[in-house]
């Protein structure tokens, strides 16, 4: 009887190690029939009673091994189901599908805006120039042709730094002007693009930061009529290629003469009427010639060399570009808003 259980134990271990169950339900019947509760070698352990005893120890070492190969075949088994239900889910994916779709996020429209003017200036030879926001009085004001007691200081009244009365944050993007002038000489042409702030109260209109880009162009024999026909042709890609300018004369510290840009844009509709206040012209940008005293500021001859230089804000393009009516949806991070503009630049 014991010689029976020793050759059918035996037996079950080749059985264990050739069986090759394909299914998970085959592999599910290996388990019952060898590990299951009232599995196959259950019945036989209790032949070791008729075992004599010396033995009885390599019976019981036979069944474990019995135990420990169907063990050791039943995690290879479960391993192989494993995989092959992962690849065949692989071979299930449909390659020709449409792909989930990508937010690729969009431009701020004073990005966008900025972009435009940035590029239009770099095809006639501008290089993009940009400078800290945290400025020094000097270059902001000072170099700039605007001393301490200077009354046109009150008309870009900005923040301090806290305990110092020279560090500020930059009223506008000419004090790129006096950091490119005092670096290097002439010929200087340069587009400079960036964030600028006031103390001014926040409206639908103002808003206490904002952007501008700055353009200085310093060589010799630069003349009003060559600034006069670079912001034409500044103004013909930006507005159009029958868009009409004019120049105002006005007044900037840091450029004589002076001068104010309007474009023409018409007298269509009522809100045309507002944005131009009944005149059909809207106010672009300021220029003028580098005054002589800002280029001695800076270190440059102005009886050798002369140059033009122009300001414009950003905001208030796009505003008109996109009929956006408040200045304040431009700087509340609102994704809602700023997902409807989409470009390429
Ligand atoms: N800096 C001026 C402003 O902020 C604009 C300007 C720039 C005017 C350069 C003339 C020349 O209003």
């Amino acid at each position: 009887m014991a010689d029976n259980a020793i050759e059918q134990l035996k037996s079950l271990i080749t059985e264990i190690e050739t069986a090759a169950p394909e299914t998970s339900e085959a592999v599910e019947q290996f388990r019952i029939r060898f590990l299951g509760s009232k599995n196959i070698i259950k019945p036989l352990m209790g032949e070791i009673r008729n075992v004599p005893n010396e033995q009885k120890k390599d019976f019981g070492l036979l069944i474990k091994e019995v135990k420990a190969t169907a063990e050791q075949k039943y995690a290879q088994l479960q391993l192989a189901v494993e995989q092959a239900a992962a690849s065949s889910q692989a071979a299930s994916i449909d390659l020709s599908a449409p792909g989930e779709p990508l937010d690729s996020g969009s431009r701020h429209p004073v990005s966008i805006v900025m972009n435009r003017i940035i590029s239009i200036f770099e095809r006639i030879g501008f290089t993009v120039a940009e400078e800290r926001e945290i400025e020094d009085d000097w270059h902001n004001f000072t170099a700039m042709n605007t001393p301490e007691d200077h009354p046109a200081r009150d008309m870009q009244d900005t923040y301090y730094l806290k305990d110092s009365t020279s560090m500020l944050l930059r009223t506008h993007t000419s004090s790129v002007q006096a950091r490119m002038m005092s670096a290097g000489q002439p010929p200087i042409r340069i587009i400079a693009p960036g964030r600028v702030y006031r103390n001014e109260t926040i409206s639908a209109r103002s808003h206490c930061q904002f952007h501008q880009v700055e353009g200085l162009y310093i060589d010799k024999k630069v003349s009003f009529a060559d600034m006069k026909q670079a912001l034409l042709y500044f103004a013909r890609e930006m507005y159009g290629p029958d868009t009409r300018i004019r120049l105002r004369p006005s007044y900037f510290p840091f450029t004589e003469p002076s001068a104010e840009m309007d474009v023409y844009w018409g007298l269509k509709d009522e809100t045309d009427h507002r944005i131009t206040k009944g005149t059909g012209w809207l106010e672009i940008l300021g220029c003028g010639m580098v005054d002589p005293n800002v280029l001695e500021n800076c270190g440059i001859d102005p009886d050798v060399y002369s140059g033009y230089a122009f300001g414009m804000g950003i905001e208030r393009q796009a505003m008109l570009h996109y009929r956006i009516s408040d200045i304040r949806l431009l700087f509340e991070n609102d994704v809602r808003f700023l997902k409807q503009f989409r470009s390429a630049l």
